[in-house]
């Protein structure tokens, strides 16, 4: 569940918003509506905690996972195009890079084995043994094709990134997904797969978009 609580915010002395008080609850699906420059995207950016409001507080139940679409197409331009969706679950990509780094020095000690199994367990509970495969399934359903599945994301085409980045969102199953127009450069096929997918999603989504029947 996520709680606002007397939220505002202003530019200078342009008021977006005040006295904001909404609950989001878990299993449903929320969709942000309203003008250009209304404010959708900075709401958004308050509940990422991206953007620091002017008065008031947002409170995430705690221990739930938020995904976020990226809207900054080369965050990820160092990284391959299959890790930069598992990056998604960010818990899970640090337990791969630490176990990554011990497996490859050249000292590998004893305190190191032993903090490799604590790290191995922690990504088995995970489901970390399938999250390769998983993110490939996401990609290839969001029209990744695999050949581009080790591409890394600076040599992607621009019109593909934000595939990649939904892609990256819905990895691993988050608690509360966070989309800001997830279907602008979407071809009709995609967009009716992201309506089945959240359909079928069981925890909480906050979407802006234009597209009304979307
Ligand atoms: N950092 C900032 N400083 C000052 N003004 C800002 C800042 N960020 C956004 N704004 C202004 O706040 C208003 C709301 O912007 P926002 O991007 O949240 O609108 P939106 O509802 O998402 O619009 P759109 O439908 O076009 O995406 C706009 O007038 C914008 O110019
Ligand atoms: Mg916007």
């Amino acid at each position: 569940m996520i709680q606002i609580n007397n939220l505002g915010l202003q530019f200078g002395k342009r008021v977006l918003f005040e006295d904001v008080n909404l609950k989001f609850v878990e299993g449903n699906c929320y969709g942000v509506i309203g003008a250009n420059g209304a404010g959708k995207s900075t709401f958004l950016k308050i509940l990422t905690g991206d953007q620091d409001p002017t008065k008031g507080q947002v409170t995430i139940e705690p221990g739930k996972r938020m995904a976020v679409l990226k809207q900054d197409h080369h965050e990820f331009d160092e990284f391959s195009v299959l890790n930069t969706v598992m990056m998604g679950h960010n818990q899970l990509w640090k337990i791969i890079e630490e176990k990554d780094a011990l497996y490859a020095k050249p000292d590998f000690s004893e305190a190191d084995g032993m903090r490799t199994a604590e790290l191995e367990a922690e990504f088995a509970e995970m489901d970390g043994w399938n999250a390769e495969t998983d993110a490939a399934t996401l990609l290839s359903n969001l029209g990744i094709k695999e050949d581009y599945h080790y591409t890394t994301m600076s040599d992607m085409p621009a019109e593909l990134k934000v595939r990649i980045l939904l892609a990256q969102a819905l990895f691993g199953n988050p608690d509360i997904l966070v989309l800001d127009e997830p279907t602008n450069d979407l071809d009709i096929k995609t967009i009716s797969w992201l309506e089945d997918f959240i359909l079928d999603f069981k925890n909480t989504v906050i979407v802006v978009s234009h597209d009304r029947h979307f």
